[in-house]
């Protein structure tokens, strides 16, 4: 089977999963099984559960999963809504590799690509909110909000102005539009393309991605189980630094007061501990075969035996 997407880091969640005891594996991102078909063939004593928001992917996956189609569920919508739902236990291993796949990004209609004719950006294509939306509609300063917390553009005021007066001539229709208002404002010949922070910053919006991460990680330390390994993947700093955060709470011991004289809460309270200190990221043959695994960064966690 042709697949659309190579899976990023995936002898590193492969091992990050070596141990895990029987029970569920959920793939929060299912999206072409590519992490989830590997997982379920080398640890063929998990069961499978995946979970995506894009019908696309959904619809891919599931042929590609019928090998193991007796022991697998899929679920449509965002994990941090399916998540909580969940009744299947004991889940033991859990992967998220946030973003969009290579096939959201390469087709065209979808509006993800520079170049395209559309203004889209919705992982979910039912979803209410779209990029021609946020790109049309928004105030002058929710732009410059977006563009500089989630695209983090230096320039970020001039651009949010530039979009704002470009739109006061017509509506922008076209990712290809947006793009060369970009290049009016952010010079070209960078490491990255000038419009690329200014795509992050809207696309983080219209799915609501940075709400979702928070969502599932509230979702796994309200319910995690013994043993249970988690991996998420990331592919920016805005990402990473929730999941590390996250991470490092679950770790800590100490609950008190951090002003407090001495401590009084039994330095008991650990979850769990990551499995490694530093994210994991690609190898050299794996950015040479995948240009898309520079910028991801894999942290594992592993929740210890007596955690609820
Ligand atoms: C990078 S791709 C995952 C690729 C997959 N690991 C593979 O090897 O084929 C991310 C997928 O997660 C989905 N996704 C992103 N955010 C989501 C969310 N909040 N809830 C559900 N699915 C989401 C996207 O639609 C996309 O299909």
């Amino acid at each position: 089977m042709q697949t659309p997407h190579i899976p990023v880091l995936l002898d590193e969640v492969l091992e990050s999963f070596s141990d895990v005891p029987e029970g569920y594996f959920i793939d929060c991102t299912l999206g072409y099984a590519g992490h989830s078909s590997e997982i379920m063939q080398k640890y063929n004593y998990l069961q499978h559960i995946g979970i995506d928001r894009d019908d696309e992917a959904l619809a891919f996956s599931k042929e590609r999963l019928a090998p193991f189609s007796q022991k697998s569920k899929l679920y449509r919508g965002t994990f941090a809504t399916i998540l909580p739902t969940l009744e299947e236990a004991p889940i033991t291993a859990l992967l998220a590799d946030f973003g969009v796949s290579s096939l959201q990004l390469d087709k065209m209609e979808r509006g993800f690509s520079f170049n395209s004719d559309n203004l889209d950006m919705r992982m979910d294509a039912s979803a209410s909110l779209s990029a021609y939306e946020v790109v049309n509609e928004y105030s002058q300063e929710k732009l410059e909000y977006i563009f500089d917390t989630y695209g983090e553009v230096r320039s970020y005021r001039k651009l949010a102005g530039a979009v704002v007066e470009a739109r006061a001539k017509g509506p922008i229709k076209s990712a290809k539009k947006l793009s060369e208002i970009a290049k009016t404002v952010i010079p070209s010949g960078g490491k990255i393309h000038p419009a690329t922070l200014m795509f992050q910053g809207i696309r983080i919006e219209v799915n609501n991605e940075l709400g979702e991460i928070e969502g599932l990680l509230d979702a796994i330390e309200e319910k995690h189980y013994e043993n249970e390994v988690v991996s998420l993947i990331t592919f920016h700093s805005l990402e990473d630094r929730l999941v590390k955060n996250r991470f490092k709470k679950w770790a800590t011991a100490c609950i008190c007061d951090p002003q407090a004289m001495r401590c009084t809460c039994g330095k008991n309270h650990a979850l769990g501990k990551a499995l490694v200190r530093k994210p994991v990221t690609a190898s050299k043959h794996e950015l040479k075969i995948n240009p898309r695994s520079r910028s991801a960064k894999l942290r594992s966690f592993r929740f210890k035996n007596d955690s609820k």
